[in-house]
């Protein structure tokens, strides 16, 4: 059966993807920081399917944890055949008031982490002609995000890195997919203060649903998968304005 390695699994929208992907018959490798929360889902997943549930915990915003994460994977024999970058997180405020640390962790996690585990685990892909990888991005890509901006800029290049490969792999047989949603409840809202808004509630998506379109969507091969109509609408009439008009928008919207 393939394998599918799964970042930030110990909650939200990655816990929901591992189990459809566990669901699906795929052995996972679950991967975040929260290794309790990870144990219990491999052993949800080992006992409700017969499957293989291999948990990695490791910090992604640590430099050299990409390269610390492969090789635990070559001790254990394990070759991966779907990626899914999906660890993140994001921080409300000024950018000159958040820490330093915080938004650089930021870059670490929703850029670097994403960028490098690809690279190391796509040329085995490629080799194979299988297999692929699914990106979780976010509609956040698709304009500036005053008050979030590191938040909203490591997302727009999730969509354009998504984008270009996926040029770059036709006739490979390996499958690139990205996975934008919209607001959604998971820990992210208060981990963000995003939660505090009331149209961030309001909009906000199960985690089972949005993980379900992502899953689908990949295995439909899409390229760009945004659940929920009021997403995809935001998306649509976001392109139709221009930026200088998006981004006073998002200001106005999320002001702190
Ligand atoms: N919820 C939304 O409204 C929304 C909207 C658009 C896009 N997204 C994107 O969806 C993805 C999943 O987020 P979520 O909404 O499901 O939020 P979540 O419940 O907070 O999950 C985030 C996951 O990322 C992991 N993670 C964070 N920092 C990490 C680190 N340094 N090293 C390893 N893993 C780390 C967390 O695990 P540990 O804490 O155990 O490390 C957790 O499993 C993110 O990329 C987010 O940007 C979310």
């Amino acid at each position: 059966m393939p394998t599918t390695l799964i970042t930030g699994a110990s909650s939200g929208i990655g816990l929901e993807l591992a189990k459809l992907f566990a669901a699906g018959g795929d052995d996972v490798v679950l991967v975040a920081r929260r290794e309790d929360e990870l144990e219990r889902l491999a052993d949800d997943l080992r006992s409700q399917h017969k499957i293989k549930a291999t948990v990695v915990p490791v910090d992604l915003s640590q430099p050299g944890a990409t390269d610390d994460l492969v090789n635990a994977l070559a001790e254990r024999d394990l070759v991966i055949d779907h990626l899914v970058n999906n660890a993140g997180f994001g921080a409300l405020g000024k950018f000159a008031d958040l820490s330093a640390d915080r938004q650089t962790s930021m870059v670490m996690v929703n850029i670097v982490a994403l960028t490098r585990l690809t690279r190391l685990l796509l040329p085995g892909m490629i080799e194979r002609g299988r297999g692929g990888v699914l990106n979780v991005g976010s509609i956040a890509a698709y304009q500036a995000g005053p008050n979030m901006s590191v938040y909203y800029a490591t997302k727009a290049y999730v969509l354009s890195f998504t984008e270009g490969l996926r040029e770059e792999l036709a006739g490979t047989g390996v499958n690139v997919s990205l996975l934008a949603p919209g607001p959604t409840e998971t820990g992210f809202g208060d981990d963000s203060g995003m939660g505090k808004f009331d149209f961030f509630a309001a909009a906000a998506m199960p985690a089972a649903a949005v993980a379900k379109a992502g899953y689908d969507g990949y295995q439909n091969k899409e390229d760009i998968i945004i659940p929920g109509w009021r997403n995809r609408l935001m998306v649509t009439g976001v392109g139709f304005l221009p930026r200088f008009a998006t981004r006073k928008l998002v200001g106005k919207i999320q002001k702190v």
